[in-house]
C-alpha cells in the first residue's frame, strides 16, 4: 500500500527549501504523544511548488522558438541508413541546452519492426545515461540479418527543417509524421510531434486509470508515483507504447477511405488496420494527445522509436512483446483465488481466514500478508508477536498440505539502524551496506529517505553487489519462512520525505512516518461506497459526518496555496535535475516529493533522474533471480507495483491502491485491457476495493467481475470493515457462482497464458481486438473477452438489476453467443444495445459460437481442480464448426520436461481431437462432451467410431443441447479421439 489518499496529493511550497539529496538540516521537533518515538515532520515531504508546463500560462511553446535541425551526410547501411543532424539556426535553449550535433539511424530491423534513433553525436562516459538506458538493464531488441522486407517506409525532408514520416507501404497511409514540426533536442528536454488523423483511436501508454481509448484531449505523464489509483494522473508504471487502429471503407477500386468511429454504424463491416509505436525513453515525460497530434516531451533520454506495422492488434502486440520481452509464464496455482488484507495480525489469524473459506466452501488458494508480518516494518524479519519464526513452519506446512500458498509483501526500502543504539541492529542493512548496495548522495554519503520502518536506504540496481545481496536476503528469509511468491511494493520508488531527510537524524531511529497510521489520531475516518446511503442510511450518515469532522480537525495543505512557483531557466551545460526547466505534470509536483530525489546517485555516477522510471523494473529482475535461486526449476511468482516496458517478463501487476467505490471497479477493466497490450497479462485490481469501507453490493459485483481477470485477489486496508468473500451470505453465493465458472475454465486460462508466454497472444481482450471490423467497439470497455471464446458483461452500476451490453457480430449474423447459464443461443436482438437481466449475484457470461472449451471441475484449490475429470464444451458456430486448444504441463517448471498439446476441431457434426504428446500423462478421465447449438443428431452417436449406448446420450431438442457421457479413462492417451453426432 502507499501513502493514503488524504496525504497523497500534498504538494510543498510552505516550508524552508531543503537541499535535496543532501542531509536535511531542519531540526525536527519531538512529538507530543506519550510515546518517545520521534515523528518525521510532515514538512519533510514539502518542496517549493512547480506549475506543470501544460498548465502554465507563461509556458513557452518550444515549437515556436526552436530552430529544428538539418539532415546531411546520408550513409547507406546494410539495414537502412545513417545521417547527421545539425541545429538549423540559433540555439533556443528553451528548457535545457541545445545539442548541436545529433546522429540519426534508421534500421529496417525485422519485417515487422522499423527502428528510428536520434542520439547526441558526442556522448562521453559521464553523460551516457543522460541519453541512453544502461545496456543490459532492459531486454535489448534483437536484430535480424540485413535485406529485411519491411511493410513500412521511412522518408524525410529538410523543408522547412528536418522531419520524418513513416508510411504503410501497402496503403500509403502515413502512420507517423514529424514533418512541418520542430525537433527539439536539449540536455534536459527532448520534444517531437507527430500528426494524427481526426478522432484517432489510440490505446496503451499505461499505466493509466483512464478509459480504454485514450482520447484526443489528454496528457499522459510518466513519472512513477506512489499516488493511489486515481484517474488521469501519473501512477506506478511507465509504458511508452501505443497501439493505433484506423478504420476504412473500401471502394470498388480497392481504395481505402479513412472513417472515424463516430461516423460508422454498429456491427457493419469496415476494414481496420492497426500499428504500434514504442518510444524507448525512460525519462520523466509528458505525452500530449491533442486534436490531431501527439507530442512527446521528455526530460532526457533520446529519440528511440520502434514502429510495428501490424496490420492488426495481435501482430502489433506480438511485434512489441518480442521486442521488450514476452510475458512470464505463471504457475498453475497463481490462477486460484487470493485473499489479502493489511491488518492480518498473526499466523493464527491467517489460518482462521483460510479455515473460514474452507468452512463456507469458497475456493481459496493463497493467503497474503501486507506489512503486518514484519518486525517494525523491516523486510525479512518476522514480528515475533504474531508472526514468530517457529510457528511459521507449521502454518506453512499445513497450508501447503492443503494445496495452498503463502505470499508476503516485501518493501523496496531498507531500514537503517540507529548508530547509537546497539539493540537496534539490522543485519540486512549491514550486509547490504558492505556490498555497496545502496544509493548515495552526490557527496558519497548514503542516501536516507523515510518509508514504513522509519528512515530507510534504497537498493541501487546499478551497483555490482546489489543483486547478489538481495538474492541472499531472500534466500535466507525463505529458510525461515517458506513463502511461495513475492509481492514487491513501494517500488516507484516511494519515500515519505524530500531528499536525504534522515542523514543527520539517524540517532532518532526508529522514527515514525510523517502521518498517522491506522488506529492513531489523525487517521482518516473511512467512508462507504456510493449508494450505501440508500441501503444503510444510518451507518452511511454516521460515517460521512465523522469524516467531515475529521477533515476539519486535520485539514490538508492546499496544493496551490503557494503564491509563487519555482521556474528554472537553463544554465549552459548544467542540468538542474531537481527542478528541470520543463515541469512535467507530476501529480506530486516537484520530482523529489514522495519519491527518492532526482540527484540521488548510483554507484556508477548515474543520477536517479535518469533511472527513476526504471527502479521498479530493477527490483523485479532481482527478485526474479532470487526466487529462481530458491527454486531453480519453478516459475517465479512476483506481484510488482512499479513496472516499465518489459516488466511483464518478470512479474504480475495489480492496479495499486484503489478505493472501495464503483468507479474503481469500472476502471479496472480498461486498466486490465491496457496491461494486456503492455505485456502484463497477469493483472487484477484489489477486489471489493482497497481504501475505505466496501459494502455487500459492491463486493458482490466485484467478486464476480474479478473472477474473470487473470489475477484474482481480494485486498483491503487496515481499519476498514472486513471484506473476505464469506462476510455476507449474498457474497458467498455470488463468489461461488462466479468462481465455479473460473475454476472450470482454468485449463482454458492456463492455455491462454501459455500462448501469451510463447506467442504474445493476449488473455483478457478488448472487443475491438476480437471484432476489428466494427468501429463502434473502438471504445468498448464495460465488457470484455477472456481469450477468444468467453465474453463477460458485468453490472458496474450501484442498484442496477440489469445491464446494457452488445453482442458483436449479431446483426451481421455471423456470430452466435450462448448464455453460459442456460446453455442456449441468445436471440438476435433488434438493437445493438441489449438490456440483459442481471440481479445481484448474477454476472452475464457468454461462450462464443465456434469454441471448444476443455473444462475441469470446480474445487476449493487448483490442485484439486486439476485432479478432477474433464468435460469438453463445444459451442457451435452458425456453420456448425468450432475449434479449441489445450496445453498441459506440470504447472510449475520453467522448462517442463513433459507437455501435452491438444487441438479440437468440429466440422460436419464431428469433433476430432488431435493430441501431441510431449511426455505429459493426463490421468483424469474424460467425463462428458456437451454440445451447444445442436439442431439434430444422427443415430447412433459414435465415439472413436464405436456406438455410444443411448443411455449415455441426452439430447434436448428445445434447448439444442447434446450431452454425451463417455467416462473414458483413455481419452488423453492415444493420438486423439473423435465424436460424431
Ligand atoms: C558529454 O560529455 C562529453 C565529455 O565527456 C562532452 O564532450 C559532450 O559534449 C557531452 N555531450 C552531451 C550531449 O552532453
Ligand atoms: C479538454 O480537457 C479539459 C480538462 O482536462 C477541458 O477543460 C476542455 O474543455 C477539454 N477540451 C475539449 C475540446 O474537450
Ligand atoms: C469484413 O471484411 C473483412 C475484410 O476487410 C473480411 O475479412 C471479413 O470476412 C468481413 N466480414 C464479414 C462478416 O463480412
Amino acid at each position: 500500500m502507499g501513502i493514503p489518499r488524504t496525504w497523497g496529493g500534498v504538494l510543498g511550497g510552505l516550508s524552508a527549501f531543503c537541499a535535496i539529496a543532501q542531509a536535511q538540516t531542519s531540526t525536527p521537533s519531538p512529538t507530543s504523544s506519550a510515546s518517545a518515538q520521534f515523528t518525521v515532520p510532515a514538512e519533510a515531504n514539502f518542496a517549493p511548488a512547480v506549475i506543470p508546463n501544460i498548465k502554465d500560462p507563461q509556458a513557452v511553446d518550444a515549437q515556436t522558438v526552436c530552430p529544428g535541425y538539418t539532415a546531411s551526410n546520408v550513409q547507406q547501411t546494410s539495414s537502412g541508413f545513417t545521417a547527421s543532424l545539425a541545429l538549423a539556426g540559433n540555439s533556443c535553449n528553451v528548457y535545457g541546452t541545445d545539442i548541436d550535433a545529433l546522429s540519426l539511424t534508421v534500421e529496417y530491423q525485422r519485417e515487422d519492426r522499423l527502428h528510428v534513433s536520434i542520439v547526441p553525436t558526442h556522448i562521453g562516459a559521464e553523460n551516457a545515461t543522460h541519453y541512453i538506458i544502461p545496456p543490459g538493464y532492459l531486454a535489448e531488441a534483437e536484430v535480424e540479418e540485413s535485406n529485411v522486407v519491411s511493410g513500412l517506409e521511412f522518408s524525410w525532408t529538410n523543408d522547412p527543417s528536418f522531419g520524418f514520416e513513416v508510411t504503410r507501404k501497402s496503403t500509403k497511409d502515413v502512420l507517423f509524421s514529424t514533418k512541418g514540426t520542430k525537433l527539439v533536442f536539449e540536455n534536459q528536454f527532448v520534444e517531437f510531434k507527430s500528426s494524427l488523423p481526426e478522432n484517432y483511436n489510440l490505446y496503451g501508454l499505461g499505466e493509466s486509470i483512464h478509459g480504454f481509448k485514450l482520447g484526443n484531449n489528454y496528457t499522459k505523464t510518466f513519472y512513477a508515483a506512489d499516488a493511489g489509483a486515481t484517474v488521469d494522473i501519473n501512477v506506478y508504471g511507465a509504458h511508452p507504447f501505443y497501439l493505433e487502429t484506423r478504420y476504412f471503407t473500401e471502394g470498388a477500386d480497392g481504395k481505402l477511405t479513412l472513417v472515424t468511429s463516430d461516423e460508422t454504424s454498429p456491427n457493419s463491416n469496415y476494414t481496420s488496420l492497426s500499428h504500434g509505436v514504442f518510444s524507448r525513453n525512460a525519462h520523466g515525460q509528458d505525452i500530449l494527445m491533442q486534436e490531431d497530434s501527439i507530442t512527446y516531451r521528455a526530460l532526457g533520454g533520446s529519440i528511440d522509436l520502434y514502429f510495428f506495422p501490424g496490420p492488426s492488434q495481435p501482430e502489433v502486440t506480438k511485434s512489441y512483446l518480442t521486442t521488450v520481452g514476452l510475458p512470464a509464464m505463471q504457475q498453475y496455482w497463481t490462477f486460484g483465488f487470493h485473499q489479502c488484507r493489511w491488518g492480518y495480525k498473526s499466523w493464527a489469524e491467517l489460518e482462521d481466514v483460510v479455515n473460514n473459506y474452507t468452512h463456507f466452501e469458497i475456493p481459496m488458494e493463497t493467503i497474503w500478508t501486507d506489512i503486518d508480518w514484519m518486525l517494525r516494518y523491516r523486510d525479512f524479519e518476522n514480528d515475533p508477536e504474531g508472526f514468530d519464526d517457529e510457528s511459521s513452519k507449521g502454518f506453512i506446512q499445513r497450508l501447503h498440505d492443503s494445496g495452498r500458498h503463502y505470499v508476503p509483501i516485501i518493501d523496496s526500502a531498507i531500514y537503517i539502524p540507529n548508530p547509537e543504539d546497539l539493540e537496534d541492529a539490522y543485519p540486512v542493512f549491514e550486509r547490504g551496506n558492505e556490498a555497496g548496495a545502496f544509493l548515495t548522495n552526490p557527496d558519497g554519503s548514503i542516501y536516507v529517505g523515510a518509508v514504513w520502518p522509519g528512515y530507510t536506504v534504497f537498493p541501487d540496481w546499478l551497483a555490482e553487489g546489489t543483486e547478489q545481496w538481495w538474492i541472499d536476503e531472500m534466500v535466507r528469509y525463505h529458510q525461515t519462512t517458506g513463502y511461495d511468491g513475492a509481492w514487491i511494493d513501494m517500488s516507484e520508488i516511494s519515500s515519505f520525505c524530500v531528499g536525504s531527510c534522515g542523514s543527520n537524524n539517524l540517532t532518532l531511529q526508529p522514527v515514525h512516518v510523517p502521518f498517522a497510521l491506522p488506529g492513531e489520531p489523525g487517521n482518516p475516518v473511512l467512508i462507504y461506497p456510493e449508494g450505501f446511503n440508500k441501503t444503510n442510511a444510518t451507518e452511511a450518515a454516521f460515517a460521512s459526518s465523522a469524516r467531515a469532522s475529521w477533515s476539519s480537525a486535520y485539514p490538508t495543505t492546499s496544493a496551490t496555496s503557494s503564491a509563487s512557483y519555482v521556474r528554472t531557466t537553463p544554465t549552459p551545460g548544467v542540468r538542474d535535475v531537481n527542478y528541470p526547466p520543463y515541469a512535467i505534470n507530476n501529480v506530486k509536483g516537484p520530482l523529489a516529493v514522495a519519491a527518492i530525489s532526482p540527484n540521488a546517485t548510483h554507484a556508477d555516477g548515474t543520477l536517479e533522474y535518469d533511472m527513476h522510471n526504471l527502479w521498479g523494473h530493477g527490483i523485479l529482475k532481482a527478485t526474479y533471480n532470487a526466487l529462481s535461486a530458491i527454486s531453480p526449476d519453478a516459475r517465479p511468482f512476483i506481484l510488482g507495483r512499479s513496472t516499465f516496458a518489459g516488466s511483464g517478463s518478470y512479474a504480475a501487476h495489480w492496479g495499486g491502491d484503489n478505493w472501495s467505490n464503483w468507479p474503481s471497479m469500472i476502471f479496472s477493466i480498461p486498466q486490465a485491457l491496457s496491461m494486456s497490450l503492455l505485456g502484463i497479462p497477469m493483472f487484477g485490481a484489489d477486489t471489493c476495493g482497497f481504501a475505505d469501507n466496501t459494502d455487500m453490493e459492491l463486493c458482490n459485483r466485484w467478486m464476480q467481475l474479478s473472477a474473470f481477470f487473470p489475477f484474482y485477489r481480494n485486498h483491503n486496508i487496515i481499519g476498514a470493515i472486513s471484506q473476505e468473500a464469506y462476510r455476507w451470505s449474498s457474497v458467498i453465493d455470488a463468489s461461488k457462482t462466479a468462481m465455479a465458472i473460473r475454476y472450470q475454465l482454468l485449463p482454458y486460462m492456463y492455455t491462454l497464458f501459455y500462448h501469451a508466454h510463447t506467442k504474445a497472444e493476449t488473455v483478457m481482450r478488448a472487443l475491438a481486438w476480437e471484432f476489428p471490423h466494427d468501429p463502434s467497439l473502438a471504445n468498448a470497455d464495460r465488457q470484455f473477452m477472456l481469450g477468444p471464446s468467453i465474453m463477460v458483461i458485468p453490472v458496474l452500476e450501484q442498484g442496477a438489476t440489469s445491464v446494457n451490453g452488445v453482442f458483436p457480430g449479431l446483426i451481421e449474423g455471423e456470430e452466435v453467443w450462448y448464455d453460459w447459464y442456460n446453455n442456449t443461443a441468445i436471440p438476435v436482438p433488434s438493437q445493438a444495445n441489449t438490456t440483459i437481466p442481471a440481479p445481484l449475484g448474477h454476472i452475464p457470461v457468454y461462450a462464443r459460437g465456434g469454441s471448444v472449451l476443455p473444462l475441469q471441475q470446480a474445487a476449493l484449490t487448483t490442485r484439486d481442480a486439476r485432479n478432477s475429470p474433464w468435460d469438453i464444451l463445444v459451442a457451435l458456430a452458425k456453420d456448425g464448426s468450432a475449434t479449441g486448444k489445450l496445453y498441459l504441463d506440470d504447472g510449475v517448471s520453467v522448462t517442463p520436461d513433459a507437455t501435452l498439446h491438444a487441438e479440437f476441431k468440429v466440422e460436419n457434426r464431428k469433433l476430432e481431437t488431435i493430441i501431441e504428446h510431449g511426455g505429459w500423462v493426463e490421468e483424469n478421465s474424460l467425463r462428458n462432451v456437451t454440445i451447444w447449438g445442436v439442431e439434430k443428431t444422427k443415430s447412433p452417436i459414435k465415439f472413436n467410431g464405436k456406438v455410444v449406448s443411448a443411455k449415455n446420450v441426452h439430447f434436448n431438442g428445445d434447448k439444442h443441447t447434446l450431452v454425451v457421457s463417455l467416462s473414458s479413462a483413455s481419452a488423453w492417451t492415444g493420438k486423439g479421439w473423435s465424436l460424431e453426432w
